[in-house]
């Protein structure tokens, strides 16, 4: 009989090689690669035996819609496309004390308290911690039932005891063993093997399971990556430590819209809803600073006003310097281009920053206008008119492109109190709630910037810029 032979695993991205290496040469992780047994998938028999018939069905057939479990926290079930689906599997990665543990056991008492059996495996805190944390958040109330475990096999068998519970939590994923495989817990191979034995018990029960995930630094599901495109939903929850607000993301869903989000806040009594986000991401803004606009965002179905922040300043090195948080900096060095290219802008000598206030991530290329207002309102040291958001996507050309949804935005904008829009034309733009300047093109915003700064420093001897175009 062959010896079985192992392989290295690279525990950053699941990587496969047949010899240890210092490097992945896949996510150019350092010491990564660890052996682990080779797994038995297909491939690993050497014969296909002979197997069972099963009947094929055509598209049109009758499947009722699967019954949704709402928490009745809103935002989460946003998120999750209006409730949990029995029978599936979400993993929810994070970054270790963004609070997912907190989320989780909110929901937990939420469902449980609504008469759903509820179950919470912690493998990472005792019982007593969780119980605590409850009793914190004043939920310690909810028949929620505890467990601190982390044998998938001890896991199946207890809950096969008694009635199928509607929610399984397994926090985390990480810290789950099977005695199928033999690595070590936390491992790729462990891992894979824990996500598919609870897969198998959610399909097999219909029970509505949620793995937790940590996620490392730059965002990647470490370890739980590998079992992504095994479950039905991801969602990220993401926020950084110096803010209270936590956004909590879909990132795929079988089941739902992707590109939802739900917003809270982490207080002293847990989390809280955001039913209006753009107050809250508003909110203590300076709207007489240069360098700030308003950028009138989508988030999925639901419009999000946020501040963008620029700094354009004289450099004191060789290259100028690019920093973005945020926002996509390769986007940023476009729209540097393009002010450049045809708007006779120059930022060759300055170093150039760029912030979405708050903390948040914006992914939408309708921010490209606002990001451009931002920028010459730094360059040139005044600031953008008062009330007024920006929204519009910029081609290369300099052509200001229109985007989804103008209406929404608008909609909110007025809502917040602002009273003026700068946006590509659009037909809803003349009965708009707000008064709506069309720009064309991005040397129309341009000229308007420096009109207004030329209006306001008249006399004043610093020069504004200059539009060109
Ligand atoms: P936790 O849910 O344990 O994070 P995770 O499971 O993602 O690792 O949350 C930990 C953080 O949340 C911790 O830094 C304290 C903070 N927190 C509050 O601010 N208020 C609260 O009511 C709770 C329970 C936690
Ligand atoms: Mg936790």
């Amino acid at each position: 009989m062959a010896k079985a032979r192992s392989t290295f695993i690279c525990q950053n991205c699941g990587a496969v090689s047949p010899r240890w290496m210092g490097r992945c040469e896949d996510c150019d992780a350092w010491n990564s690669f660890v052996e682990e047994g080779a797994p038995a998938g297909i491939g690993a028999r050497n014969a296909i035996g002979k197997g069972r018939v099963f009947a094929l069905e055509g598209l049109s057939g009758n499947s009722p819609e699967a019954p949704r479990i709402v928490s009745g926290i809103s935002e989460l079930d946003r998120v999750t496309g209006g409730g949990f689906v029995p029978g599936s599997v979400l993993l929810l990665g994070g970054e270790p004390g963004i609070g997912k543990s907190t989320l989780l056991i909110q929901a937990c008492a939420a469902l449980a308290e609504r008469g759903e059996r509820v179950v919470y495996i912690s493998g990472e805190e005792a019982v007593a911690q969780v119980r605590l944390r409850a009793r914190r958040l004043g939920l310690d109330k909810a028949p929620v039932e505890l467990a601190a475990e982390t044998s998938v096999e001890d896991i199946a068998a207890t809950l096969g005891e008694g009635k199928v519970p509607a929610l399984l939590i397994i926090d985390s994923i990480q810290t789950m063993w099977t005695s199928t495989v033999e690595s070590a817990p936390g491992t790729v191979t462990q891992v894979r093997a824990a996500a598919q034995g609870l897969i198998r018990y959610a399909k097999t029960t219909g029970a509505c399971v949620i793995l937790v995930g940590h996620v490392t630094k730059d965002g990647q599901i470490a370890g739980p990556r590998v079992v992504e495109h095994m479950v039905d939903a991801v969602a990220s929850f993401e926020g950084d430590s110096g803010h209270q607000f936590r956004i909590l993301r879909a990132v795929k869903n079988r089941f739902g819209p992707t590109d939802e989000i739900g917003v809270f806040e982490m207080t002293g009594g847990g989390l809280r809803e955001v039913a209006n986000p753009s107050a809250l991401f508003l909110s203590g803004r300076d709207g007489s600073a240069p360098g700030t606009a308003v950028f009138a965002g989508m988030e999925g179905t639901r419009p999000l006003l946020v501040e963008i922040q620029a700094l354009v300043s004289p450099t004191s090195f060789g290259t100028p310097r690019r920093a973005v948080v945020g926002w996509d900096p390769s986007r940023l060095a476009m729209v540097l281009a393009v002010l450049e290219a045809h708007a006779g802008l120059r930022f060759g000598q300055h170093d150039v920053y760029l912030n979405i206030a708050g903390g948040l991530r914006i992914a939408e290329p309708a921010a490209d206008l606002a990001v451009a207002a931002a920028l010459v309102s730094s360059l040139a040291g005044t600031e953008l008119p008062v009330q007024t958001v920006f929204f519009g996507e910029l081609g290369l050309s300099g052509a200001v492109r229109p985007v989804a949804h103008g209406g929404q935005r608008l909609k909110e904008a007025a809502k917040l109190g602002f009273r003026a829009a700068i946006a590509p034309a659009a037909e809803g733009n003349d009965s708009a709630p707000v008064s709506v300047r069309s720009v064309g093109h991005v040397s129309a915003l341009v000229a308007d910037i420096a009109a207004s700064s030329t209006r306001r420093e008249r006399g004043n001897s610093r020069p504004a810029v200059a539009a060109a175009g």
